[in-house]
């Protein structure tokens, strides 16, 4: 229709993103400091927040700063197969070959160009390193020595060293028997080793908050070795910009109360406001206004909301049991935040037993996250409204 304005600026999606990043300075400061501390400090990062806050984003974006400091990223995303110590390991040895690969390649063009590689190199052997460290497992060894190997060929090629991006970390934790599977520490135990060994080699470790709960439970006491970075929603001014700037190359402008308005439904939450821009976009395109305003919004807010359940609430709750899926539907009927299991246990008809394993169930299966003893909040943001949009 109204051409004139050109392509829809907003991306409301998964690990897509956005014309503008808005908000993120100070965690991106803090990534670089981190860095540039590195290796005589340990380079370790937490970086936690709910669901669509920009996790992933931020991420890829640490990725690209890593890069401009001459760091090697090694970017990749956790499934919840890895939650075993054997296949934490394959999938962490691949990304590092795959790695290892990607510099080899890099250091092919470099040295076609002509330029000369810097003389940075190890100050240490892996034999050197095998004295002074003593690995809890072969495994354990084995991850060590494909980041030792990794660390060498980026400093041989140039770089400064390698930083581990793990995303969605939440996904592989520690079981709490000692002869069962502790994939946190298996990937977390070597990294130290290393860092200790001040070879330059960083790891940061991103997901829902369970994280945070599954690092004090590691086996290897890590929680105090990160540093934490929660990140949430943006402030008013961040998320207004975060609203308005991806029209700035269009033609199409906001009033500026549909963009207050817009900010405050949405509470500043990324995925929302890219979710919202966009759905705004495709209704001005077919009412062929050129401005964003109040009216074209209320108008709109029917098919937002049907888009909004859709693409971001129903795909998390398919994947759950009808039992788990039962015990969310209650939690509708009870006071939050936080959602407290003895609520849950008045408004539901389940035996406190049963509630229990189930909330134990939705924490694992990324729903909930738990606070502290008998209190839970919901990942994903709104979700609360949500579970009461359905029941409705
Ligand atoms: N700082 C930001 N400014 C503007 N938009 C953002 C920002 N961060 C993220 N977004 C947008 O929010 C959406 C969600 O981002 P992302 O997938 O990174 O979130 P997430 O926290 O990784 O979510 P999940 O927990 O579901 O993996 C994307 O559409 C992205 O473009
Ligand atoms: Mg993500």
């Amino acid at each position: 229709m109204s051409q004139v304005s050109g392509k829809n600026p907003y991306r409301p999606g998964v690990g897509v993103r956005p014309l503008y990043l808005a908000g993120r300075e100070a965690p991106l400061r803090r990534f670089a400091a981190m860095l540039r501390a590195a290796p005589e400090q340990q380079a370790n990062m937490r970086v936690t927040g709910l669901r669509g806050v920009g996790k992933s984003v931020l991420l890829e974006e640490f990725a690209d700063h890593a890069k401009e400091f001459d760091w090697e990223p090694a970017l990749a995303e956790l499934q919840p197969s890895h939650n075993t110590d054997e296949a934490l390991t394959t999938a962490v040895g691949a990304l590092l070959e795959h790695t290892r690969q990607r510099l080899s390649r890099l250091a092919r063009l470099r040295s076609v160009a002509g330029r000369a590689l810097r003389a940075t190199s190890m100050s240490l052997t892996w034999e050197e390193v095998t004295l002074a460290v003593s690995f809890g497992s072969e495994r354990e060894e084995d991850l060590a020595r494909d980041l030792f190997s990794t660390v060498e060929l980026a400093l041989a090629k140039g770089r400064n060293g390698v930083v581990l991006l793990l995303d969605e970390a939440q996904l592989v934790r520690d079981e709490r028997d000692r002869h069962g599977e502790h994939p946190l520490s298996l990937l977390i135990a070597p990294v130290v080793a290393l860092q200790r060994a001040e070879l330059p080699l960083g790891l940061v470790l991103c997901g829902l908050p369970t994280l945070t709960g599954n690092l004090q439970k590691a086996r290897s006491y890590s929680e105090r070795l990160f540093r934490g970075e929660e990140i949430g929603s943006l402030e008013s001014e961040q998320a207004l910009e975060a609203f308005i700037r991806p029209l700035g190359e269009t033609a199409r402008r906001t009033d500026a109360k549909l963009a207050r308005e817009v900010v405050a439904e949405v509470e500043g939450y990324p995925y929302f406001l890219q979710l919202w821009g966009s759905e705004l976009w495709e209704a001005a395109d077919l009412a062929g206004v050129e401005r964003f305003s109040v009216k074209l919004l209320d108008a709109t807010r029917p098919d937002i909301y049907g888009r909004l359940d859709r693409d971001f609430y129903e795909p998390r709750i398919a994947t759950l049991t009808p039992a788990e899926q039962d015990l969310l539907a209650s939690s509708a009927a009870c006071p939050y935040p936080p959602l407290r299991s003895a609520d849950l246990n008045r408004a539901s008809e389940k035996t406190p037993g049963n509630v229990n394993v189930l909330l134990g169930r939705l924490v694992d299966a990324g729903a909930l996250y738990r606070i502290r003893k008998g209190e839970y909040a919901y990942t994903a943001p709104k979700f609360r409204d949500y579970l009461v949009r359905r029941g409705g």
